[in-house]
Order: structure tokens, then sequence, then C-alpha cells
């Protein structure tokens, strides 16, 4: 099998999702924060989700216990420096991540490949903080990745095809599907996505319908899989500010000017779903309106 060792750096929402997903395809896989608690807790949350996959029938039980011992997990983010990958998961902030990314190029091998998950940053920005932008790309993959198969796949002008197709291999084995993006602010998915969510805050905020409201006509109406608030709350409300702000600086278009009930939920700490509460409450499992919401069946004669 394709061996690699992949380190990777921020264990929030998404860093712990890739560890998970590359561990189950049989990857040794190093995890970093800064944080001792968000290694805490993104040991429990791959559990949980293991849990929930072997429930559904998506993975065996007894890969679940070689899953675990295969995320190492640690503060101190020189353990990466074995890795042959590393993927870079910090928050959506173009100076941690560039601080990030002048580390890697210090404590990393010159033949390692230097990855990043940002859901909107130019790579090259990124990419021109270090000595080596060939080895350099843009992994975007989505929440939550241990469901979620697509990856973004973005190529800065300076990418170089072993860095690229060693990443497709990589993504292959853990059985994602790509797509490839020019390295432009957002790529392609959240140029499209974010600004419909920015929207959909808007419509709230002038009281047009409630957040219920919203989310049951786009699940209903749209055929989303979820509402647009929802998945603002799955993704992250500061997470969905930054993205905003990249595309503003990067289009200079009011179009994607964060939504100001979008910045007081994020002053006021209503993160969504990582901090229990945001569009909609979560203290209690609750979960808000989407396409898995069952409907009691009725009898019809045809
Ligand atoms: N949330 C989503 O739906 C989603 C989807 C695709 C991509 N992304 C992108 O993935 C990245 C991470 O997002 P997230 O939602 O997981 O964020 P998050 O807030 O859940 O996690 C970020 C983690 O990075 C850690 N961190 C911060 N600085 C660090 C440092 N210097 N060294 C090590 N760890 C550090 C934090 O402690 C935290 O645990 C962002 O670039 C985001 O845009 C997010």
């Amino acid at each position: 099998m394709f061996n690699l060792r992949v380190g990777v750096v921020g264990a929030g929402i998404m860093g712990a999702g890739i560890a998970q997903r590359a561990a189950t395809f049989g990857f040794s896989v190093t995890l970093v924060d800064k944080d001792d608690a968000c290694l805490h807790a993104a040991e429990k949350r791959m559990a949980k989700s293991l849990d929930k996959m072997v429930e559904k029938g998506i993975i065996l039980k007894d890969i679940e216990y070689d899953v675990l011992t295969l995320v190492a997990m640690t503060t101190d983010i020189k353990a990466v420096s074995s890795s042959d990958l590393v993927i870079e998961a910090v928050n959506e902030n173009l100076e941690l991540k560039q601080k990030v990314f002048m580390k890697l190029e210090q404590i990393c091998p010159s033949n390692a490949i230097l990855a990043t998950n940002t859901s909107s940053i130019p790579i090259a920005s990124l990419a021109n903080v270090t000595r080596s932008p060939q080895r350099v790309v843009g992994l975007h993959f989505m929440n939550p990745v241990p469901v979620i198969p697509l990856v973004e796949v973005i190529r800065t002008d300076q990418t170089s095809d072993a860095t690229f197709e060693a990443c497709i291999e990589f993504l292959e084995e853990m059985q994602c599907e790509t797509v490839q993006s020019k390295d432009s602010p957002g790529f392609i998915i959240n140029r499209i996505l974010i600004p419909m969510i920015n929207e959909a805050v808007k419509v709230l905020e002038s009281g047009v319908a409630s957040a219920e409201d919203i989310d049951r006509a786009m699940v209903l109406g749209t055929k989303q899989p979820m509402g647009p608030l929802a998945l603002a709350d799955l993704i992250g409300l500061d997470t969905v500010v930054h993205i905003l702000e990249t595309l503003y600086a990067g289009f200079n278009d009011e179009r994607y000017r964060p939504c100001p009930l979008l910045l007081d939920y994020v002053r006021g700490n209503r993160l969504g779903r990582k901090a229990s509460h945001g569009f909609f409450d979560y203290r209690d499992d609750a979960e808000p309106f989407s396409c898995l919401t069952p409907y009691p069946k009725r009898r019809v004669s045809i």
C-alpha cells in the first residue's frame, strides 16, 4: 500500500476529521494542537464519530481500535517533522497560517509536502512565506471529513507535478473524490456557498422569516440536505466570517461583506455547534431541521 506518514496541525473540527479519515484508511497520523484541551476534545469527537459509523455499518468494529491507535496526539509541532505530508488545519486566519507555514518550512525535511485545508485563503499567500513553494498545495476537505469524500485540490503556479500527483494518490487511497480549482479566493465551493449563507442571515436579520422557516424553505424547496443556517452552525460562524472577509478582500465586492447579525453572533461567542449555540441551540443534543428529519408516514390509495 501507498505508505505515507501524515501530520495534521490544528485538531479542531477539520483537523480531527482529516486525522480520523486518514487513520481509517491505515495511515499513521500525528495530530498537533497548541492546546491540550483541543486534543482531548478531538479524541472524544473521533471516538464518537467512529461509534456512529460502526452503528451505521459504514466501518467494521475491529477497525475502530486501529483507527485511534494510529493517531498520535501532541502539542509539540516538531513531532510532524517526520511526516511526508503535513496538512495545516488551524483557524482561518492568514497571519496565523503564515506563521505555521514558516515553522513547517524550518522543521520539515525538504521533500515533505506542505498542504493547507484553508477554506478560502489563496494558497500562494502561504506558499510565498516558504522557500519551497513547489511543495505547497491546497487540500480543501469538506465537513464532516469522515463522511463527505470530496476534496478540492488547489495548485498554485508554483506547485510541482510531483506534489500534486502524490496528493492525488493519497486522496485516492482514502477513497476521496477530487475536483481541481485555480488558486482564487474561496476556490469553487465557498465562493458559491458562503455568499448564500450570508444572504440567509440577511433574510433572518431583516425579519423576513424565522431561522426555522428559512432552513425548512431551503431543504424542502430546493432539496438541500440541510438549511443554510444549520450549515453555518456546522461550519462555525467565526469561520464563515473569516471566509467572507477573504472573499471581500479578494474581490473588493460589497456582496461578500459579512452581515452585521453574523458579526454580532461571533462577538457573542455564538459560534454554532462547536459552542453548542448559533442560529440553533444544540445544548440538549437537539438537531435542526434537515432532510433526515423524519415525516410521519401517510397512507394513500392511488
Ligand atoms: N469548519 C468547516 O466546516 C471547514 C470546512 C473546510 C475547511 N475548513 C478550514 O479548516 C481550517 C480549520 O477549521 P476548523 O473548523 O477545524 O477550526 P476550529 O476552530 O474547529 O479548529 C482550529 C484548531 O486549530 C488550533 N490551532 C490554532 N493555532 C494553532 C497553532 N499555532 N498550532 C496548532 N494548532 C493551532 C486551535 O486550537 C483549534 O483546535 C480553517 O482553515 C477552515 O477554514 C473548515
